[in-house]
């Protein structure tokens, strides 16, 4: 007998040896090998399909994104340009990196290309150039600042523009450019510079105003010193003639003659710059000097009010850096009014006003004026410094609000309080001017 298993196997499929069941044992192993290539057949295709699920997935959320950061994109693109005023980046050194069209066409170019790579220095006026170096310096150190400039604009004229500068970073923080918005605020600067034109010349008419109410009584004040003038002099006129050997007493009296001359003029050079049209220029001015002025000019008026005018002046009240012109009228309008408000019938009791100038413990300097009138009713006192406010039969409205617009402008407060008993407080403050007056 052949020993070999294969033989064997292949002498029993030769001789038909081979049982039913053999063919079973076979038939299934075949049906498993098939029906495993199958659960593996699926099993391959599940997972090419999860692993596309994936992909698809993926790609669609990378498209997302790509759109979202493409919209942006265009959002903010569409931003820069839809700008009405010039929209820019540049580097440390000046030079343009781009620009909105708004800015191109202000410089008068055609296209980008005509800027971007030139120095925003080509444009800016020279005498600006160092202040620009300064702020740009200042925005790579990741600050943000503004200023003013002049710029060279297209049709060659120049134009006041105003840039607010701030740094571009990226993801990470670095400062990649300087981001500038400059707008043209020329336009806007004589509109303003007009209305203060304007506000100059309503103060003028007002104070010329005040002028022909005060001039009764500037006749007056100016009697006193010119009748002294002419007695003094008739006086050293009969000392020369009659005893010339008493030359001491004649000089005197000249003397007293250029005193009193020379106070005469004063009140004219006061009243004349007072009404001229020379435009306020700020200096140093001594706040009580300038009440102690007023009063003398307000005081002929008051008396024929029956009222008295009395001085509290705080020894060294000090030196405030003010228009001295301006300040005058503020302080003869609050006069003023105190005076017409103590007039009026209704007012009882020793009628005075009390003017008073004192530094406060903050170091600004204030003056007040008090009087005791009538007061203002609760319904007005939101009012009386409106333009055009009054309750006077012949009053502009005009005293207080061209009063508050001197005192903002000094960088001061204008204000009223009612006094506890009766009649009402203004006063103002200002403050104090870190310069000497000249000597
Ligand atoms: N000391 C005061 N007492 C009471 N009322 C006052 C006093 N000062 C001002 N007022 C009120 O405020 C109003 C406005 O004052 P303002 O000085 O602006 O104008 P006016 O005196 O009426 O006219 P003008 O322009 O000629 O000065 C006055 O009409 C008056 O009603
Ligand atoms: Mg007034």
């Amino acid at each position: 007998m052949d020993p070999e298993p294969s033989h064997q196997l292949a002498a029993w499929l030769a001789g038909g040896q081979i049982t039913a069941s053999v063919w079973v044992l076979i038939s299934l192993v075949l049906l498993m090998v098939v029906a495993g290539l199958l659960v593996l057949s699926v099993i391959l295709w599940r997972q090419l399909l999860s692993t596309q699920g994936r992909l698809w997935k993926e790609w669609s959320a990378r498209a997302e994104v790509e759109r979202a950061l493409s919209d942006k994109e265009q959002r903010l693109q569409t931003i820069f340009e839809s700008q009405l005023e010039c929209v820019k980046l540049h580097d440390a050194n000046g030079t343009i990196l781009t620009m909105n069209q708004a800015g191109i066409a202000r410089l008068g170019a055609r296209c980008a290309a005509q800027v971007v790579g030139t120095s925003v220095y080509s444009f800016i006026a020279p005498e600006h150039h160092e202040r620009y170096q300064t702020l740009s310096a200042s925005v790579f150190q990741g600050n943000s600042d503004s200023m003013e400039f002049r710029l060279c604009c297209a049709a060659g004229n120049q134009r006041l523009f105003e840039t607010h500068v701030v740094p571009m970073r990226d993801s990470s923080g670095t400062i990649l450019a300087a981001l500038a918005l400059t707008r043209d605020i020329t336009d806007r600067r004589n509109a303003e510079e007009r209305a203060q034109r304007h506000l100059s010349d309503l103060a003028r008419v007002a104070r010329i105003t005040s002028m022909g109410e005060m001039a009764s009584g500037l006749a007056h004040e100016l009697n006193q010193p010119l009748a002294a003038i002419v007695n003094y002099a008739s006086a050293a006129l009969r000392v020369m003639r009659t005893s010339p050997e008493k030359m001491a007493s004649a000089i005197d009296s000249l003397e007293a003659i250029t005193e009193e001359g020379q106070r005469a003029g004063q009140i004219i050079r006061n009243v004349r710059d007072l009404v001229s049209r020379t435009e306020p220029t700020k200096a140093p001015v001594d706040v009580n000097e300038i009440v102690r002025m007023m009063v003398l000019l307000a005081k002929p008026e008051a008396a024929r009010h029956g009222v008295a005018i009395r001085m509290q002046l705080g020894a060294g009240t000090g030196v405030v850096h003010a228009s001295k012109i301006e300040l005058e009228q503020v302080v003869f309008n609050l006069l003023r009014n105190a005076v017409e408000a103590m007039g009026y019938p209704e007012s009882i009791g020793q009628p005075a006003v009390i003017i008073s100038t004192r530094r406060t413990p903050v170091g600004s300097v204030e003056v007040e004026v008090e009087d005791c009138g009538p007061g203002i009713a609760d319904d007005d006192i939101d009012q009386v410094f409106d333009p055009f406010f009054t309750t006077k039969v012949d009053g502009m409205g005009m005293g207080l609000s061209i009063s508050r617009s001197i005192i903002e402008a000094h960088d001061g407060r204008l204000y009223v309080r009612p006094n506890a008993d009766k009649g009402v407080t203004f006063g103002f403050t200002l403050p104090q001017s870190e310069v000497r007056l000249a000597a």
